[in-house]
């Protein structure tokens, strides 16, 4: 199915390193997991990311019951909208006032599939609530540059202000003249490249020193960015902030700040910031494999005594996967190919002397180690003595 695909091991390996560094850093930045529902209703994102939005024109996937004749069911193209549902419906926040959440699983959009853009992705995102003060968005922009920097990719973080609602319709009229196309003239803006002759958004003054000030917060922490006069975001709910995260021009997270959004689906008003990133669009431009965790165990005719090794190294909390009567050079070939940084070979004289052949596949050094020192301490130090 076109837009849609496998993700097998060694890739499946990327994306859990991925998962592994967000669950880290949300867990560094005070954020909670939270899981919701693939499905929700369509009048969610009617109602929030604009009816002429590219998500609700012609990029929601109905779900109906096999045959049924009609649903309102979609699945998630995003997850903002659902969080805020989630937390309102739930009246989670009422003791709480502030949270933070974080989220990461698959979204689904019918677009036409081309590099970087499937149709069921993984996002992985944050939302704060019930801050309103630029520090949160200071903070949530400071966790967005501290995940993606695991990665060793080159990236770049455009930041803007897109002020209030009535700030945008000045602007709306304003660029009506510049594009004369009858569409949403901020629509046109967000997909626009060469904005050289574009005018500028004007803002309050109020919008306008939230700006300076997060500006100067960022700064302060060293975290290096541009300003993009015409970055407005595709989704109708942001006000205030925007900013994205790109890896050449293409962006790998989006975010802002949404603090009408609980009130257009009929909510108390809830101040919120998110982001969410792409985790394909993040897999794709890793530049590194990442290391295989288990240590390959090949077992040379030895099936009882390898039975006792990988049991004493999994008590030692050692991941193994085992190469039952594979021939040795086989499976080294393997293990190298799928980035395992040891091997245990084993047998038999391994087995006569109670030992085994411990082996670093990336320097190619072996050494003999005794089968009673095969505890975490022992490993670890000489693992990292080879
Ligand atoms: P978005 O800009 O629509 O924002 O999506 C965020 C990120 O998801 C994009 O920057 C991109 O990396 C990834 N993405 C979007 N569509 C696709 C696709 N078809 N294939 C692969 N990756 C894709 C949102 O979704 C907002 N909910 C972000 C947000 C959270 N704003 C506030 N809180």
């Amino acid at each position: 199915m076109r837009g849609f695909k496998d993700i097998l091991p060694l890739d499946s390996m990327k994306f859990s390193y991925v998962r592994k560094i967000f669950e880290a850093v949300s867990a560094k930045y005070g954020c909670d997991l939270i899981e919701l529902p693939i499905v929700e209703d369509a009048e969610l994102y009617f109602r929030t990311s604009g009816t002429d939005s590219d998500v609700c024109q012609k990029e929601l996937f109905e779900v109906r019951r096999y045959k049924d004749e009609f649903s309102n069911w979609v699945l998630r193209p995003e997850m903002t909208a659902s969080c805020v549902r989630a937390v309102c419906e739930s009246n989670f926040l009422q003791e709480r006032k502030l949270a933070r959440l974080a989220y990461i699983g698959p979204m689904f959009r019918y677009n036409r599939p081309q590099k970087g853009r499937y149709r069921q992705f993984i996002q992985a995102g944050w939302e704060f609530f019930g801050g309103s003060g630029i520090e949160y968005d200071y903070e949530l922009i400071l966790g967005a540059i501290d995940f993606i920097s695991h990665f060793d990719v080159k990236f770049t973080l455009e930041l803007n202000n897109i002020g209030t609602a009535a700030d945008r319709t000045k602007y709306r009229e304003q660029l009506s003249g510049f594009f004369q196309d009858g569409r949403d003239p901020l629509r046109v803006l967000d997909k626009t490249e060469d904005c050289s002759n574009v005018p500028c958004m004007k803002i309050n003054d109020e919008d306008r020193k939230k700006f300076d000030d997060l500006c100067k917060m960022l700064q302060k922490s060293n975290v290096c960015f541009v300003h993009n006069p015409y970055l407005v975001r595709g989704l109708d709910y942001y006000n205030s902030t925007v900013f994205e995260i790109k890896i050449d021009g293409q962006a790998v997270a989006g975010g802002g700040r949404y603090d009408y959004l609980a009130s257009k689906l009929g909510y108390k008003e809830l101040p919120a910031v998110g982001f969410a990133f792409g985790v394909d669009r993040i897999v794709d431009a890793m530049n590194f494999k990442v290391e295989n965790d288990k240590i390959a165990v090949i077992c040379l005719n030895e099936a009882n005594y390898t039975a006792r090794v990988v049991e004493n190294c999994r008590n030692a909390a050692l991941n193994c996967f085992v190469f039952w009567g594979l021939d040795l050079k086989k499976a080294l070939t393997i293990s190298s190919k799928e980035a395992y940084n040891f091997a245990i070979i084993i047998g038999e004289n391994e087995r006569i002397s109670n030992t085994v052949q411990l082996k670093n596949l990336n320097t190619k050094e072996q050494k003999e180690i005794k089968l009673e020192d095969l505890s975490k301490n022992f490993i670890d130090n000489l693992f990292r003595l080879i």
